[in-house]
């Protein structure tokens, strides 16, 4: 009787019934939120464990982005590129300084910084390295994840994102993720860049092991390689410091950014580096009618200069801490491994007692929502306003799901 009057049940038929079924969220239907917590359609509660995939690192609707959001749309949405407006220089100027590079090309989602990083890498390739025309290379690792556009998929090594989408892009070799020797053997004359995650987060929060970005970047220093590390994920704030890099010292060339750069609220991605590198696009070869619009550069400013506190990747990095003790805490309880950077972690649990999916299922049924990635792993990733005390119910539901 009850069951009839929620809202839930019709919305998730609803959702099925009218779209392409390229996801399978867990059968909850968000309609408002506030900091690490959502609000369900029948009034329920949920702790955001996800955080849109570190999209909403400073959480939901954050005050000073939301006042950003407001005043911008008030003014000015939308120039294209065709003309400038008076956000852009101030955002490409403070999140350059963020980066340490000289340059920032913004666009929108994560995966059109990633094709943005491609093209200027080949161009540079050709340009400045001297690369046979045609014949440019970008290492990549096994188990990366950079998006879904037909030449990112091109290089995955998950069939289900790749298998069917061909004929797939050339230009790309694979190595095993973490493997140095892999690496130097994989690099040739031909070689422009070698792309890669610092931690891989879609395959569930896998760190590499300690020196390996630091023998990335000598690598590639000595063949003339470009290092471009993917930090749509794993960068602002989320692994304690405002790069994952950070925590090798590694300075990548180009930085690749998306995801909590929108602060949640728009999609704003960018690509940052060097005069040298991004300096070889000229007018007409690259763009995007929405890249770097006024109301998308008016929230990323206030985003880096949230950054620029360092507050938000302190908080991480301590509240990690905790989440860390937490989780390993459950080793041996229903979990066989954790991984934690900061306020990210994956999470493995014994395959004989359920499936990440069953997992998530049964958290948000204790009012957490979090997400599986592969098999038995789920991937924990809070806004980064999350309390100690909300880290720890957390894990307590966890721990309550795997003794049931
Ligand atoms: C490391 C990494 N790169 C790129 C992307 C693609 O970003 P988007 O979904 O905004 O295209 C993602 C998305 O999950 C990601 O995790």
């Amino acid at each position: 009787m009850i069951e009839d009057m929620l809202r839930t049940p019709g919305a998730v038929r609803d959702a099925e019934r009218w779209t392409a079924h390229n996801y399978h969220p867990l059968p909850v239907v968000v309609s408002s939120a506030e900091g690490a917590w959502l609000t369900d359609v029948d009034g329920r509660r949920y702790l955001d464990c996800l955080a849109g995939y570190s999209a909403l690192n400073f959480g939901h609707r954050h005050p000073k982005l939301i006042e950003a959001a407001h005043a911008q749309l008030d003014r000015l949405t939308l120039t294209s590129r065709a003309f400038i407006h008076d956000q852009f220089a101030d955002f490409c100027k403070e999140l350059a300084e963020l980066c340490g590079k000289d340059l920032v090309l913004p666009m929108n989602t994560g995966a059109e910084a990633v094709e943005t990083g491609i093209k200027v890498a080949r161009k540079w390739g050709y340009q400045v390295k001297g690369v046979t025309p045609g014949q440019a290379n970008i290492v990549v690792a096994e188990g990366n994840f950079h998006g879904r556009t037909t030449t990112i998929v091109s290089f995955s090594t998950d069939e289900d994102a790749r298998a069917d989408f061909g004929p797939y892009t050339p230009g790309f070799t694979v190595v095993p993720y973490g493997d140095l020797d892999a690496l130097t053997a994989a690099i040739d004359e031909n070689t422009v860049a070698v792309l890669l995650e610092p931690i891989q987060g879609e395959q569930g929060v896998v760190v590499p092991p300690e020196g390996y970005l630091p023998g990335v970047r000598r690598l590639c220093t000595e063949n003339n390689v470009l290092f471009i590390a993917d930090e749509i994920q794993s960068g602002l704030g989320r692994t304690g410091h405002t790069f994952a890099c950070d925590h090798e010292g590694v300075v990548p060339d180009m930085y690749l950014l998306g995801k909590a750069l929108g602060g949640g609220i728009v999609p704003v991605s960018a690509v940052a580096a060097n005069a040298d590198v991004l300096g070889v696009l000229k007018p007409g070869q690259h763009g995007s009618t929405f890249g770097g619009n006024p109301l998308a550069c008016a929230v990323a400013i206030e985003v880096v200069r949230l950054l620029a506190t360092g507050e938000f990747q302190r908080r991480s990095a301590e509240l990690g801490e905790r989440l860390r003790a937490g989780l390993e805490g459950l080793v041996g309880k229903g979990l066989v491994a954790v991984r934690v950077r900061g306020l990210w972690a994956g999470v493995d649990i014994d395959p004989a007692l359920m499936t990440g999916r069953q997992a998530c299922e049964r958290l948000m049924e204790r009012g957490v929502l979090a997400k599986d990635t592969h098999g038995s792993t789920i991937r924990l990733a809070p806004p980064l306003v999350i309390t100690g005390e909300e880290i720890d119910h957390a894990v307590a539901q966890l721990a309550a799901v795997l003794a049931a």
